[in-house]
């Protein structure tokens, strides 16, 4: 099988990290019968101040014609707000309907284990940006739309319990996990927002009970509640399911809970397309160093390859990062070690 993966570096260790994601793919061992081609494309705030736009049409459609997936590295924004700057990353997820982000999060030899991926459904609720500022009785008034479709709620609840017995699948093949079985928690605020998260929970709930879910346990928790013991008892979680603005702000939160921000991985999945981002953005106290932690690129380019339906790879990639990590040797600063770029890539394709 030959895949077509679009790169876009974007700015600052972007652009230091991406070709480790390429470098990666590309070491793969023959016998997995798979082949990469790779297009270089460009998005991001310098293109921007090249071109005139932050994310150029070319970019969108040769992913959308030609690309199986996609590797993003990150995009700076203006500090100050620029006529015509609007977010690659937001524009891509739109154009491309990449409706969901799913952010693994795992530690390695921690004494408090975590292992959960986050699905967040990407394409509405409050980001939908719809805004209005008015003249109130008492002055000014600020209002924004929350969104929330029967049709999103059921997609991105469906693919949270794909996710939830893929990785039972892989439990049972034998890798070590700290899950018995297969769970996905629903998240929303319906005590509050009877309509909008109401109709998320019901939603979900309703595509969870499928048939084909049927080993899958299910369960609900308020937001509020859910970062409590987020933070108190991380282990307990394996699939979290939320609507956007939750799912944003528990994904970070969850990142904190591993280390680094270097470590964390993430994909925007839709239909048949998937490009993988680390989450941590372009770094520019540290670009031009070659101390970047590419860890979450390598990893999400193991979440592309989970979704792309060639999970052995993905799994050799992550088995490679987790070697290096355990082992401790060779680490970049942010997680205490002296390691440059090139040093972790080097022993992580070694040990590949
Ligand atoms: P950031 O994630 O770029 O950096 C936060 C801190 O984490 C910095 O101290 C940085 O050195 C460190 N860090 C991040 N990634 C690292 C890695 N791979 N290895 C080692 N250390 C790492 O967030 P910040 O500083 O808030 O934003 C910088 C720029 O990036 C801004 O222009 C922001 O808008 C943009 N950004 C872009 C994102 C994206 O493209 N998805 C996401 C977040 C921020
Ligand atoms: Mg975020």
């Amino acid at each position: 099988r030959v895949l077509r993966i679009g790169l876009i570096p974007g700015d600052g260790i972007g652009k230091e990290v991406i070709p480790a994601g390429r470098r990666i793919l590309e070491a793969l061992p023959a016998s997995l019968g798979l082949k990469f081609e790779f297009v270089d494309l460009k998005a991001g705030f310098e293109t921007f101040e090249q071109t005139g736009a932050a994310l150029p049409d070319k970019t969108v459609e040769v992913l959308k014609t030609e690309c199986d997936g996609a590797l993003f590295g990150a995009v700076s924004s203006p500090t100050t707000p620029r006529a015509g700057y609007s977010s690659p990353i937001v524009g891509l997820r739109k154009k491309l309907d990449l409706y969901a982000n799913v952010r693994p999060v795992k530690s390695v030899g921690s004494k408090n284990p975590i292992d959960m991926v986050i699905v967040r459904e990407n394409t509405e609720d409050l980001y939908v940006k719809e805004e209005k500022t008015y003249e109130g009785p008492n002055g000014k008034v600020a209002e924004a739309i929350k969104r929330i479709s029967e049709r999103a709620s059921t997609r991105i609840a469906t693919m949270a319990g794909e996710i939830a017995l893929r990785r039972q699948k892989i439990r049972e093949s034998g890798a070590p996990s700290i899950h018995k079985g297969p769970l996905v928690t629903i998240t929303h605020k319906s005590n509050v927002l009877s309509q909008t998260d109401g109709l998320f929970r019901q939603a979900s709930k309703a595509a969870l009970a499928a048939e084909k879910f049927k080993s899958v346990a299910v369960e609900e928790q308020i937001v509020d509640s859910m970062v409590y013991k987020l933070f108190r008892q991380p282990e307990a979680y394996d699939v979290i399911v939320a609507p956007n603005l939750y799912g944003d702000i528990l994904s970070d939160g969850a990142a904190a809970l591993v280390g680094s921000l270097g470590l964390v991985p993430s994909a925007n999945v839709g239909d048949g397309f998937a490009m993988g981002e680390p989450c941590h953005g372009s770094a520019p106290d540290i670009m031009g160093q070659n101390i970047a932690n590419p860890i979450a690129t390598l990893r999400s380019a193991a979440v592309m390859l989970e979704f792309l339906n060639e999970e052995k790879a993905a799994a050799m990639i992550y088995a490679a990062v987790d070697a290096n990590l355990e082992e401790g040797k060779l680490l970049s600063p942010d997680l205490g070690g002296k390691a440059t770029t090139e040093e972790v890539v080097a022993d992580i394709l070694k040990r590949l």
